[in-house]
């Protein structure tokens, strides 16, 4: 496929505005200020990847590691967090406080930290992406929990149908594909003990404040790596 028309690639930056219509974003010549005080960026004298040194690259695999460190853990957390305030369309609590409240149940209820934090995370896509919010959660999660877990991170929305059973559209045969699973019964539980019934507002629900320690734990447990799941 050729991209562009044909046209040679986009023009290396040169300071100037480009004139040709497109409003600017306020940002030329700007670079984005570094994380940290000590750190370097790449020079603006290498515009493309191609240009940079194997010494840049090392620069840049050093400062990455420590500003993953501290930072996914919070953009997860912000992400989530994004959600606090948007309005309910039907249930008595909007998608942030159930994601709390699953949450806080699978906690008293004993589960280990990272199924808690399965579980606050689980629904984390609903409102951008609710057909495959699944795999959404599962993915963002995939790198630090058990294949187990992340199954069922995967493909929890298709067992709510079985709690459902006075809903006019329902079709549980989807699930039944999945019967014989080995992580099926601990799916089906799971939705069973904390997620059809977190949307309760007369639940008392713990603060999202109270499962960050948990989060930046997970998240800092060896990445598994690139996964391209199938
Ligand atoms: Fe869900
Ligand atoms: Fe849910």
């Amino acid at each position: 496929m050729i991209m562009g028309n044909g046209n040679p690639a986009p023009a290396l930056g040169n300071g100037e505005k480009i004139q040709d219509g497109l409003p600017g974003d306020g940002k030329l010549n700007q670079p984005t200020p570094m994380a940290s005080p000590g750190w370097h960026q790449v020079e603006e004298a290498k515009p493309t990847m191609e240009d940079f040194t194997a010494e840049d690259w090392t620069l840049l695999s050093r400062q990455k590691k420590d500003f993953y460190s501290e930072h996914q853990a919070e953009q997860a957390l912000g992400f989530l967090r994004t959600q606090e305030h948007v309005e309910s369309f039907g249930y008595q609590v909007n998608n942030y406080r159930h994601c709390l409240q699953s949450a806080t149940m699978a906690y008293r209820d004993g589960c280990d930290e990272e199924l808690v934090v399965c579980t606050l995370f689980h629904d984390v896509g609903y409102l951008i992406s609710p057909d495959n919010h699944g795999e959404f959660a599962a993915t963002l999660l995939a790198n630090y929990i058990s294949n187990k877990n992340y199954w069922l991170l995967k493909h929890h929305q298709y067992f709510l149908d079985v709690h459902a059973r006075n809903h006019p559209d329902l079709d549980t045969a989807e699930l039944e594909k999945f019967r014989g699973h080995p992580f099926f019964e601990h799916t089906a539980e799971w939705v069973r003990r904390y997620d059809q019934n977190s949307i309760q507002s007369s639940y008392d629900t713990a603060p999202l404040e109270f499962f960050e320690p948990m989060v930046k734990k997970l998240f800092s447990r060896p990445s598994k790596g690139k996964i391209l799941n199938s």
